[in-house]
């Protein structure tokens, strides 16, 4: 009998890739990491404690130790350094919200995802609506601490002039995080956060909840259709944003120059095309991006360059941001 002359494993993989996340999302969500990360346990009474069948866990603890978030010593499971980090809320890095965040913008492009191919359906209008929503900003805000934020913050504090700034425009800032550390770093400075409106009313009660609410205020701008105040801000900051504004990138450019005073810097905070990320997540994150309708995640250092040169920007400076240096940080200032 013939047989195939290629193996199949690769595809065998992608295909049992989401059952993986599905297990590990859940196990989440059934506080299967709090329970392991407080003492080691066996699949039974870890079952009667979560209310589970002890065969089925049983299965789901052994497909987490076999990914590397759970460890397997004699029938009992521990948590790894990993999930510990990553999974288990106590952690001042945990993503728990930002895995529910990924997971429904997944959720909602597979759904329709032929749709989408053939442009019958649209998602930009649900993805923008999304950002307002409190666990979603939380989760924003999650993947930020995986280090862009302190990257960022830290290029920034580094700027000549930066103990001088007095005011800075937060654009597209939603969980305000980036903002409020600037602040916590000068105290001399005062922040406004521009947003989609429902974003910016969410966004000043989470700036009240910190207690920022005498030194940033949030404002309802919608940056395809608005502007910003002409000659105004010392810094103006832009993360994950303007990739949805490649399609304008000048333009765009031109209003965040106007906006500054003269000698007042420009960051940006981006996915970068040349970083180290796998070309598999990229791909798919680019996939993603465009079928939300975006044009594109990622903007390559060269391209932000000579958008900000034709803009009026000079005294290039940049770094890498976040996990694995996906991230690129580019600080421009107006001439
Ligand atoms: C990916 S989040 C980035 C949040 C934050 N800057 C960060 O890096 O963690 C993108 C933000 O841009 C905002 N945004 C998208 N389109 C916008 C527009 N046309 N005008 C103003 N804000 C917009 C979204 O509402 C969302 O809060």
């Amino acid at each position: 009998m013939q047989k195939p002359q290629y193996d199949f494993t690769p595809l065998f993989s992608m295909v049992m890739e989401s059952i993986t996340f599905t297990a590990v999302l859940n196990g989440l969500r059934l506080g299967v990491f709090e329970a392991v990360a407080k003492s080691p346990r066996q699949a039974s009474p870890l079952a009667e404690e979560l209310g589970l069948q002890p065969q089925a866990l049983q299965s789901l603890l052994e497909l987490l130790a076999a990914n590397g978030l759970l460890t397997e010593d004699a029938g009992e499971f521990s948590i790894t350094p990993l999930a510990q980090e990553f999974l288990v809320a106590s952690s001042p890095f945990f993503q728990g919200q930002f895995l529910e965040l990924h997971n429904m913008f997944n959720v909602f492009i597979e759904s329709d995802m032929a749709a989408l191919l053939r442009g019958d359906a649209s998602k930009r209008q649900v993805t923008d609506d999304s950002w307002s929503d409190h666990d979603n900003m939380r989760g924003t805000m999650q993947h930020a601490l995986l280090g862009e934020l302190q990257d960022t913050v830290a290029l920034i504090m580094d700027l000549p002039g930066f103990s001088g700034m007095r005011v800075m425009c937060d654009v597209g800032g939603n969980h305000g995080e980036f903002s409020m550390a600037l602040l916590e770093a000068n105290p001399d400075l005062r922040a406004e956060l521009m947003d989609l409106p429902r974003v910016a009313e969410v966004a000043t009660e989470r700036i009240a909840e910190r207690g920022f609410s005498d030194r940033m205020t949030a404002h309802a701008c919608d940056l395809r259709t608005e502007t910003l105040p002409v000659d105004h801000y010392d810094l103006v900051l832009a993360s994950h944003i303007l990739y949805g504004f490649t399609d304008q990138l000048e333009s765009f450019l031109g209003v965040i120059h106007d906006s500054l005073r003269s000698g007042g810097w420009f960051v940006a905070q981006h996915m970068d095309p040349a970083s180290a990320l796998p070309g598999t997540v990229k791909a798919s994150i680019n996939l993603i991006t465009r079928l939300a309708g975006y044009k594109a995640h990622f903007i390559g250092q060269e391209q932000l360059e000579k958008a900000l040169q034709s803009a009026g920007f000079g005294e290039f400076r940049t770094g890498p941001a976040g996990i694995g240096e996906s991230g690129l940080v580019m600080a421009a200032r107006k001439k």
